[in-house]
């Protein structure tokens, strides 16, 4: 039998602009995501945008009711910033009302909401100005953290910063999945720089309010590195990326300082971001509560060709490496290794004081889920249900070894919207029924899965 710790979280996560939509009315200003779409609805999936998602904004209660009877006990999902503040400075009271009565009715039946602030979708507003190369957003940021807090920490006991910081990092400064959709490896440090202190200040206008008695915490996509042999220099660009994508985040967020293996490569490839001499204390005094770790894949690197010097772009530290043995998921190209999460729970363990976390987001995106469809309308995802079973098998190992892993949550609860794929790769417990008007309606892993959390594991 695989079991769990007693009041394990059993959830779902999901993002307020992947499932919200009214994305432009009730006060609410467009986002980064609407306006682009506004703008370039050619460079979206199927030309599908961010404004009406999952519907969740009139279904909530619907929502909240099939949760409780699958028996989650807990769902994150995000604010969104230009709801609660459409001008980054007054409340709107229908966002308030809308926030309130939503996360009401989880408390009420029994679904603890975990809120995160940040899932990649800036103000427009705020992206006119710079966005998070504007030092200035941090300080938005923190007012918006605060005002949430003040809002909602009656109902809200567990918060999060930022959904995956280095996705928009990667995306916006680093490619062109995101806004504004440029490539400049110091640019793209300067956000990571401003985005990770905007955490901390908001992590110091919680503490403020200290009589919320609740925690708060990150949630960061990890992944633990492999490198493809043990040479030198394959080992070097190992390390290299192990700080650039995991250390930089989880050294400064936990202990409260950036790695200085980190600082001296950016030093020496002069790509150093601007900063100010008081930041580091505000680091230093605001390290999280928990870490929520969003596990897809590992990162498997070899060393760089013909790397530049200075570096331009992190592929000049380490240059992705194909495994031929990996196992993969098709429709998104991700490989699935569930020893990966063992690896990432004994990190936490030895090299960041057991740090208590939880697996904030797990799962797999399929496309044309109606092939798997029974006569019921009931999708047979075994697949899904297999996923998740080699994962949950990893955790209960980690746990087993002394991890303080607390929780499981899948992405997602319904499917969703999408940055890249628009509705393409299906992930949820929950079908949504585009064509008929967001039916929503149980795939075969919400059976299992409820089973699992009944019985707190299962046998396998
Ligand atoms: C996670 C994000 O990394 O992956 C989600 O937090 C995202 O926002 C999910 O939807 C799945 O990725 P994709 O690109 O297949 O939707």
């Amino acid at each position: 039998m695989i079991s769990f710790p007693e009041n394990f979280l059993w959830g779902a996560a999901a993002s307020a602009p992947q499932t919200e939509g009214a994305a432009l009315i009730d006060g609410k200003s467009p986002s980064t995501w609407d306006k682009w779409f506004e703008l370039e609805p050619e460079l979206f999936y199927d030309g599908v945008g961010p404004e009406h998602t999952s519907n969740t904004y009139f279904n909530y209660q619907e929502d909240v009711r099939l949760m409780k009877e699958m028996g989650l006990n807990s769902y994150r999902t995000s604010i969104s910033w230009t709801r609660l503040l459409p001008d980054g400075k007054t409340v709107n009271p229908q966002a308030v009302t809308f926030y309130r009565h939503y996360f009401s009715e989880m408390v009420a039946n029994g679904v603890e909401p975990i809120m995160n602030l940040f899932h990649f979708d800036m103000p427009w507003w705020l992206m006119e100005q710079g966005g998070w190369e504007n030092r200035a957003s941090v300080d938005h940021f923190a007012y918006y953290a605060k005002v949430a807090f003040e809002q909602f920490g009656d109902l809200v006991k567990q918060w999060s910063t930022f959904n995956e910081p280095l996705v928009h990092i990667e995306c916006g400064y680093l490619g062109d999945a995101h806004y504004p959709k440029v490539y400049d490896f110091k640019r793209a440090l300067q956000v990571g720089y401003h985005t990770l202190l905007a955490h901390a200040k908001a992590v110091a206008e919680y503490r403020k309010l200290n009589h919320q008695d609740g925690k708060i915490g990150i949630i960061l996509n990890l992944s633990p590195v492999y490198s493809k042999s043990q040479s030198e220099a394959d080992e070097k660009a190992r390390v290299s990326a192990d700080l650039i994508y995991c250390r930089s985040f989880l050294d400064t967020v936990v202990k409260g300082e950036f790695p200085q293996e980190l600082i001296g490569l950016l030093a020496e490839n002069h790509l150093l971001p601007v900063t100010e001499s008081d930041d580091k204390g505000i680091f230093t005094a605001n390290t999280v509560d928990f870490v929520g770790v969003n596990y897809y894949q590992p990162l498997r690197v070899q060393a760089p060709g013909n790397p530049r010097v200075p570096a331009q772009s992190p592929g000049d530290f380490a240059r992705y490496y194909d495994w031929p043995e990996k196992v993969i998921n098709p429709y998104r190209g991700w490989e699935i290794f569930p020893e990966g999460l063992y690896a990432i729970a004994m990190r936490l363990k030895n090299d960041y004081g057991n740090i208590p976390w939880y697996v904030s987001e797990n799962g797999m995106g399929v496309s044309q889920e109606e092939r798997f469809m029974n006569e019921e309308g009931v999708i047979q995802d075994e697949y899904r249900i297999d996923f998740v079973r080699n994962h949950l098998v990893e955790l209960e190992r980690a746990i087993a070894a002394g991890s303080s892993c607390y929780g499981y949550h899948m992405w997602t609860f319904l499917d969703c919207w999408s940055w890249l794929n628009a509705y393409k790769n299906r992930y949820g417990y929950y079908r949504v029924g585009l064509e008929k008007n967001y039916q929503r309606s149980p795939k075969l892993s919400s059976f299992w899965m409820a089973g699992v959390i009944q019985q707190n594991g299962f046998e396998n």
